[in-house]
Parts: structure tokens; C-alpha cells; sequence
């Protein structure tokens, strides 16, 4: 049997579906750029890719070298191509203006370039997040700076999510918006192979993700929520609940994609200011369509997070995802 490769498989939603041509060349193009991410990242130490810059990003946190690199990966494969308008990081303070001497395109793309930093020192799964949107009319092709409103539409305009998890196997996980794929690097072949046709996110599931250190900082429906998964068999849920917390949300997500679970980062009283941790147009956004396309939910405690519309590039919200029952149920929590 032969196999499919995500170019074959782009071809064949471009005869099927209708892909545009440059939208097909650009995932090819992020395609390409993870598997030269995950080449750096499987270097480690023998790298020197490792350790902290003394820099830190727009939200104050401080960049790892890997974030750094695989920022500029991303920038340096995407920005010639003539198929974006713009590109907005996790790691840049401000939108990315498409060189003067490149052509420029009609899509946005907006990335997380190395998800899970924290856990890069010590050898544990990352991953790279990425939503592809439309560049509006009226803001294409023009001669000026592309500002930052360009880029701020709901999630239900993404017209392309995905991640790469750079863990015992490298894989792309994608959507077009008619299901999730997900392709596994073999590396000999230097391409990325179909390998999970139908990922389907269980509807009820046993298994939870939280960050239970920040518990004494929850709001009250998450209180309860949580309390019910821990009472287990003789609480209101009337079963035990496992629960994992991996702190690299592309591998906590690809696990729920792969057995079901419900993953949350709920705003907390930690800081006013920060109503949760995730950010919308780079975590929340791409994720939540890859998990809805994969017959989950995601909300943010009160509406779904694709619906949400956005203020900023930067903007934080709190995240719900996973298995249907249990999000309807925390979202019941918070409207009660
Ligand atoms: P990033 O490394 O891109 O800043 O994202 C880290 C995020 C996410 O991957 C994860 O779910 C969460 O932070 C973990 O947060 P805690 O360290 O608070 O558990
Ligand atoms: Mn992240
Ligand atoms: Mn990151």
C-alpha cells in the first residue's frame, strides 16, 4: 500500500475540497519549518540549543533559546513565499511585516513557535501551534505597515489549525475544517506520513488536566467542578477521575485527541489582570478547532471560544477543552 504524505494528502483536498493552491503551499511551508524545529529541538544539549537568552518576550516571560530559534524558523521559511500578509508570534511584541521585497499573500499566519518552553531542559514533549486566517481585503497587498486589527477575528474564521508535538515521535496534527489528520515525521523519508486517518475525542472521558497548584486561586464553579472529579466514586459524579498534567499544552491536547480527557487553564485570582493564561490567537484559538473538528468542545467557562472576538494579539482567556460531556458540564458550572 502506498502511503500518504502531507503533500499528497494536500493535493487531494485541493481536487476535493477546494484548497486553494497557496494555502496548500503554506502548510507545506510550516510543515517544513517543524520538522526544522524538531530537528533542533532532538539536538539538545549536543546543540547547545538549551538554557535561557536574558531576554524576555511581550509578556514578560523569559525566552528560551529554542523559543527564539524556532521563531525565527518559522519567520525565515514563511516570509518569501508570497503566500502571507503578515505573521504574528507568541515571541514578537508586534505584527511581522512581510519584507519589502517579497511578494505578499492573501493569508495571516499566527504561531506559538515552541509550546511547552518549561520543558525543554528536561527532555519532555514541546510542540509548535499554528492558525492560518484570511488577510481582509481591504488590507491586502497594501503598501503601508499591516497593523494589528488585520489579525483580530474570531476563531471561527481560521481557515487552517494545526501543531507539531516534538515528543518520542515527531507528528503534525492538522484541520482543514473537515476533520483532524495526523501525520507522523518519518524521518527517514523526510516527509511527513499519514498515520491517523479518523481522530475522534471520545465524548465522556475518566481523565482530567489541571494545574492543581493554583488551586486556592480557582473560582467558585471550578471549585466545585474539580472537588466533584475528586471525590470520585462516592461523589456526585459517582466515578473516579485520573488525572495528568504534562505543562506543555500541545501534549496534554494530543493526549485528549488520542484517549479523551478534559483540559483546563481557568482564570484564577492570581493576578486581575490575566483572566487565564493561555493566549486566544495562538493556543486557545487553533486548538479549540482542531479539538471541535475532532468532535470535542472548548469554551472559556461561558461561550465558545471560536466565537470569542478578539482585543489584542496578546489576549489571554481561560480554556475549557476535550471531551463534550465533561466541558458542557464545567460550562453548566459557570452560567449556574
Ligand atoms: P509557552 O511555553 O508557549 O509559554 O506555553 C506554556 C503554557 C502551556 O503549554 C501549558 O499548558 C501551560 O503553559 C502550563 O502552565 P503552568 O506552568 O502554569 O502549569
Ligand atoms: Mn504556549
Ligand atoms: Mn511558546
Amino acid at each position: 500500500m502506498s502511503r500518504v504524505t502531507l503533500s499528497r494528502y494536500l493535493i487531494e483536498q485541493t481536487r476535493s475540497h477546494n484548497t486553494p493552491a497557496d494555502l496548500r503551499f503554506l502548510i507545506e511551508v510550516v510543515a517544513r519549518a517543524c520538522k526544522a524545529i524538531s530537528h533542533q529541538v532532538s539536538k539538545g544539549a549536543l546543540g547547545g540549543v538549551l538554557g535561557s537568552l536574558d531576554s524576555e518576550n511581550v509578556q514578560g516571560e523569559v525566552q528560551k533559546k529554542l523559543d527564539v530559534i524556532s521563531n525565527e524558523i518559522l519567520l525565515e521559511a514563511n516570509e518569501w513565499g508570497g503566500h502571507l500578509a503578515g505573521m504574528a508570534s507568541e515571541e514578537m511584541d508586534n505584527a511581522y511585516q512581510i519584507p519589502g521585497k517579497y511578494p505578499k499573500g492573501a493569508y495571516l499566519l499566527v504561531f506559538d513557535p515552541l509550546d511547552g518552553s518549561s520543558n525543554i531542559d528536561v527532555n519532555v514533549s514541546v510542540g509548535t501551534i499554528f492558525s492560518v486566517l484570511r488577510c481582509p481585503d481591504e488590507q491586502q497587498g497594501e503598501t503601508g505597515d499591516l497593523g494589528e486589527d488585520a489579525f483580530l477575528q474570531p476563531g471561527t474564521e481560521q481557515v487552517c489549525a494545526g501543531y507539531a508535538i516534538y515528543g518520542p515521535q515527531t507528528m503534525l496534527m492538522l484541520t482543514l475544517g473537515n476533520g483532524v489528520k495526523g501525520f507522523t515525521l518519518d524521518r527517514e523519508l523526510g516527509s511527513f506520513v499519514l498515520t491517523h486517518d479518523t481522530i475522534k475525542v471520545p465524548e465522556s472521558t475518566k481523565e482530567f488536566a489541571i494545574n492543581m497548584s493554583n488551586q486556592r486561586h480557582w473560582e467558585a464553579p471550578v471549585q466545585r467542578y474539580v472537588g466533584e472529579l475528586l471525590a470520585g466514586e462516592s461523589g456526585p459524579l459517582g466515578r473516579n477521575y485520573n488525572m495528568r498534567w504534562i505543562a506543555s499544552m500541545v501534549a496534554d491536547v494530543h493526549r485528549i485527541l488520542t484517549r479523551g480527557g478534559v483540559f483546563m487553564y481557568p482564570r484564577d485570582g492570581r493576578d486581575p489582570a490575566m483572566p487565564g493564561k493561555l493566549r486566544l490567537m495562538y493556543e486557545a484559538n487553533p486548538m479549540a478547532m482542531i479539538i471541535e473538528q475532532a468532535g470535542g468542545a472548548a469554551t472559556d467557562g461561558s461561550q465558545r471560544i471560536l466565537d470569542i472576538q478578539p482585543t489584542s494579539l496578546h489576549q489571554r482567556v481561560p480554556v475549557f477543552l476535550g471531551s463534550k460531556e465533561e466541558v458542557l458540564r464545567i460550562t453548566a458550572y459557570h452560567r449556574s
